[in-house]
């Protein structure tokens, strides 16, 4: 049997796990918000708005108790993490993006993380943009505490972050299952945890170095 080696910890595949399944929540419960006229399809007997709101707000406590949980996990847990972004992390994303898009043959050399996938997927989306959902989220339930042009700027501002949640989803979901190269890693998300020694090695040599040098 070909040597693998632990790519995500099981509390680190749970999160993505809930994460995963609250992200269609979220859209599918916020289409009918955003358009009724274009979702009032989905809102039919027993399906209320306000059945719609109430989800949307429960996901949305669900998602700030996984983030809470993520922040103690790599805090007080020490499972240690190389999530800050450095700036060989930008250079190698600029040469990543341009070897995807076929420009460039050369492909960087890099550790645990895939650089692009850090900076949009983990700080862009599931931070920083959620970040911005959840402040304005927070003003869209509580209308009567804001001025009402500080409601309507939280409309624009939840309304433009859902299409860019969209996009890199959309670029998320193509890296890791319709980009045949990265296919191994669904192994290390969606199974066990472990993946191929042989795939890290080729594709994430710095990590696969690091991993062998501490089992020496
Ligand atoms: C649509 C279904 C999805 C699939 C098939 C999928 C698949 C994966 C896979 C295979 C990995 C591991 C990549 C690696 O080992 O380097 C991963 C990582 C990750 N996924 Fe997903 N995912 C999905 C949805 C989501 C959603 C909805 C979110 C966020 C809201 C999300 C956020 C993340 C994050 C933050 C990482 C870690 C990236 C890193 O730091 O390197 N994923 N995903
Ligand atoms: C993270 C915390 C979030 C909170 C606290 C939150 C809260 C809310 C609230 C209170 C509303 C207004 C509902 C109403 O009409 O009474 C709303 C609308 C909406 N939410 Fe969220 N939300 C969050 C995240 C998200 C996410 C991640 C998405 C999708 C990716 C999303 C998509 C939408 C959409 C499309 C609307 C309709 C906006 C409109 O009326 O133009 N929300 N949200």
């Amino acid at each position: 049997m070909s040597e693998k080696i632990l790519r995500w910890a099981l509390a680190e595949r749970v999160e993505h796990l809930i994460i995963m399944v609250l992200m269609p929540i979220f859209i599918i419960t916020g289409l009918p918000l955003l358009k009724i006229e274009w979702f009032g399809w989905m809102v039919t007997t027993p399906i209320t708005m306000d059945l719609f709101r109430t989800i949307h707000r429960m996901a949305a406590g669900l998602y700030l108790a996984v983030g809470i949980f993520h922040i103690l996990y790599h805090t007080i847990a020490l499972k240690r993490t190389k999530i800050i972004v450095t700036i060989k992390d930008i250079k190698d994303s600029i040469k990543l993006i341009k070897y995807y898009m076929g420009l460039s043959n050369e492909k960087p050399e890099i550790g645990f993380h895939n650089p692009t996938e850090k900076i949009l997927v983990y700080w862009l989306m599931a931070v920083w943009f959620m970040i911005f959902m959840g402040i304005s989220g927070i003003i869209l339930m509580f209308p009567s505490y804001f001025a009402s042009w500080i409601h309507e700027w939280a409309l624009v501002v939840h309304d433009v972050f859902f299409f860019l949640i969209l996009f890199v989803l959309m670029f998320h979901f193509y890296m890791s299952t319709l980009y045949k190269e990265h296919r191994p890693l669904l192994e290390g998300m969606f199974t066990d945890g472990m993946i191929p020694a042989e795939f890290a090695r080729e594709h994430h040599s710095l990590w696969y170095k690091e991993v062998k040098g501490s089992n020496q």
